[in-house]
């Protein structure tokens, strides 16, 4: 609603205000009575409250304390001459400025002035910090380890410039995440966040999905298509997996890493945009160069810094903080022995795996405490445990169990297929077949909620 509430029980002056501000052009209201001012104020929300210290039925002060402490409001206080101890005391109790009568009307302008541009400033920053938390609420970006700290202040150092950046670690240990923050720091944090998943895009349709077609450029390509890095224009351009990326592609890559120029499929126009390299990979780079799987080149120029993400087990210390962070989104809690047992759990699918965890445990858990649903492997290997054999599952169950756990441990279905070496779409038809089963828990071991088919 905004505008002004005069509250003095003096009619003269009172109303003397209201005409002058209302020339000024605000919108005034005006009262005599403390009573019908604290109803005004919470049910109109002004800008400033003028108020009379002194009122007949009301001391000001109470209502300077009821308010001024938990709404945007500014009060402007008025107090009687040579009243100055009230005056301290005013400023105090949370009033953004006092005026001691008599006055004049200038002096009330600029002290209103004042007192707006403050709450102006207030809002923007109340906006600017919800629109912060919101983007943190998913990551952690506290840190005990003194590995993972350096990793933070590196990011912080690059995201400056536009340096290329390659990003390591391995599986589920934050890559995304560290890219994202970078973006976030940076003068592009603006422009679009443009992820290639490298790992996902089928070979063939590797160079139009990157750099897009021309219409007619082949068989079914009936419109012009913009590539990725088209729409990382003005932003970031995360090249994720980068070790997935065929071979025969590698050189066009190379070629707009250096130029950040390209052509679409079938174009002749070379055309030009303004992104940021940022690149990801789990896989040994060098490995690959030796064995002629990727070019030297193309891995000299994305990494011009290289950031090494530590898996989790080598920075236990922020076991705890983690736990904590995926636990407090839905106020559920838990013990310290199970806590400590969490912390020695080498956790080979990383922050991914001890986020599922938890929030399986979450989903399963009915009371405050998670404990009893956060069932860890004995080890990280993929052996299964002699109590589950002893259940005796038929070879289906087992299948799907393993097919479940993969999928929680590496939060992807392309990644489930690598490792089962078997199509996409064998996994996603045993995840659906998953998901049928846990709507029937009766039907076997298999327990839990459904995951998500990315
Ligand atoms: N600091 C963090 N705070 C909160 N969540 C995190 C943090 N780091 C990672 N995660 C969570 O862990 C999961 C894996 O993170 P991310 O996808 O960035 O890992 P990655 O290293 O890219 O994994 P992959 O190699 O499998 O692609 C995500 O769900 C992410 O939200
Ligand atoms: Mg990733």
């Amino acid at each position: 609603m905004g505008g002004i509430l005069i509250v003095e029980d003096d009619e003269n002056l009172g109303r003397l205000l209201e005409r002058k501000l209302a020339e000024k052009g605000f919108r005034v209201d005006r009262t005599c009575s403390g009573e019908e001012a604290r109803e005004l104020i919470r049910s109109r929300g002004y800008d400033v409250v003028l108020l009379d210290i002194r009122l007949k039925d009301t001391d000001g002060f109470e209502i300077l304390k009821e308010f001024a402490g938990d709404t945007l409001t500014k009060f402007i206080v008025i107090t009687g001459y040579g009243d100055l101890r009230t005056a301290v005391e005013a400023m105090r109790a949370g009033a953004t400025d006092f005026i001691q009568k008599p006055f004049s009307f200038d002096i009330l302008e600029v002290s209103i002035d004042r007192a707006l541009k403050e709450k102006r400033l207030e809002e923007e920053n109340r906006a600017l910090r919800s629109i912060l938390l919101e983007k943190d609420q998913e990551v952690l970006l506290e840190t005990r380890s003194p590995a993972f700290r350096e990793v933070l202040e590196t990011a912080k150092k690059v995201a400056g410039s536009d340096i290329n950046v390659l990003i390591r670690g391995e599986t589920g240990t934050g890559k995304e995440v560290l890219a994202r923050y970078i973006h976030r720091l940076s003068p592009r944090s603006e422009g679009p966040f443009i992820v290639v998943d490298c790992s996902a895009i089928p070979e063939h349709l590797f160079e139009s999905e990157v750099f897009g077609h021309e219409k007619g450029a082949y068989t079914g390509a009936t419109q012009k298509k913009l590539g990725l890095v088209e729409l990382a224009d003005g932003g970031t351009l995360f090249l994720d997996e980068i070790g997935d990326v065929p071979l025969h592609v590698q050189s066009k890559l190379l070629r707009f890493v250096e130029t950040r120029r390209f052509r679409r499929v079938g174009g002749l126009k070379e055309i030009s945009v303004d992104v940021r390299i940022i690149s990801a990979t789990n896989r040994d780079l060098s490995g690959m160069v030796s064995r002629g799987e990727f070019r030297s080149d193309l891995l000299f120029r994305l990494n011009v810094v290289e950031i090494n993400i530590p898996p989790l087990r080598e920075r236990k210390e922020d076991i705890p903080l983690l736990v904590d962070h995926f636990l407090s989104r839905y106020g559920k809690k838990i013990r310290k022995e199970t806590l400590k047992a969490l912390t020695d759990y080498p956790w080979p699918g990383n922050v991914r795996e001890l986020k599922n965890a938890i929030e399986r445990a979450v989903l399963l858990s009915r009371g405050e405490y998670v404990d009893e649903n956060l069932c860890l492997p004995k080890d990280g290997s993929l052996e299964c445990p002699e109590d589950l054999f002893s259940k005796m599952p038929s070879l289906e169950d087992l299948e799907l169990m393993y097919v479940d756990y993969l999928y929680r441990r590496l939060g992807s279905v392309s990644k489930v297929a690598e490792v089962l070496r078997c199509s996409r779409r064998t996994v996603f038809r045993k995840l659906k077949k998953l998901r049928e089963r846990n709507g029937n828990p009766e039907e076997g071991p298999l327990s839990g909620p459904a995951p998500d088919v990315d």
